[in-house]
């Protein structure tokens, strides 16, 4: 099959149409020079920004899910993690002014919002978590995979989606029934999440993560 260049972190590499950058390293022999945990687009673990063949940034990707195309250069953006802040049940905005000053500081530039692979409305989400409108917050983050890419593109430090995370452990964790929950309990449930986080309909991937936000259960 016919080949082309790419070069990641500088190195050329031989790639074939139709594959990801990650398949393109492998087959290369250079797995070492992207980290990857899943390879199916859920972990995070393989943040990179990609130039365009005509030199132009095209923004950031998940390498395990970013095609190959000729010319294209791609740099790896490891995204360091960040002390977790405990969870605060009932939470507010003002709650979450006080673990995270930084929520003031968004400028509303949108970079945020370009960055993200699962195309979260990030920056939308900023602004509802200024106006206290955290169910519609937690609801935003559903589908984050907490790659931290969001995070890498802001120059204001905000640090949208470790707010968006806490907002959602808080919401969970003011529940009654998650205070009650017997591990058993927990880990049927949590099955069941799993089964409707993988499920390919998002209207019914969003019902049943309100559903468990809600009352700590989800019907099979
Ligand atoms: S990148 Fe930062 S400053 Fe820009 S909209 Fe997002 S949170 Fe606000
Ligand atoms: S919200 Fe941020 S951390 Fe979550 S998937 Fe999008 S870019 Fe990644
Ligand atoms: S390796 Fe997990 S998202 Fe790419």
């Amino acid at each position: 099959m016919e080949t082309f260049e790419i070069k990641v972190a500088g190195k050329p590499i031989r790639a074939r149409s139709g594959e990801t950058v990650i398949h393109a390293l492998w087959n290369a022999g250079m797995p070492e020079l992207i980290k990857t945990g899943c390879v199916g687009g859920v972990c995070g673990a393989c943040t990179v920004t990609v130039r365009s063949p005509n030199g132009k940034i095209n923004g950031t990707d998940l390498a395990c899910m970013c095609p190959v195309e000729e010319g294209m250069e791609v740099f790896p953006c490891s995204v360091d993690a960040v002390p977790t802040i405990a969870s605060e049940p009932n939470p507010s905005a003002d709650k979450l002014r006080v673990a995270y000053p930084t929520l003031d500081r968004c400028t509303k530039c949108g970079s945020c919002t370009a960055s993200c692979p699962m195309s979260i409305p990030v920056m939308d989400s900023v602004l509802r978590m200024r106006s206290d409108q955290l169910n519609e917050v937690a609801d935003d983050f559903t589908t984050c995979i907490n790659c931290g890419l969001c995070r890498f593109v802001c120059e204001d430090g905000v640090l949208p989606h470790v707010m968006g995370m806490w907002v959602r452990r808080s919401i969970g964790s003011s529940r009654e029934s998650a205070k009650n929950n017997t591990l058993e309990v927990a880990s049927e449930q949590i099955e069941l999440e799993w089964k409707y986080l993988l499920d390919g309909d998002s209207t019914l991937r969003m019902k049943h993560a309100q559903q468990f936000r809600e009352n700590g259960e989800i019907e099979s």
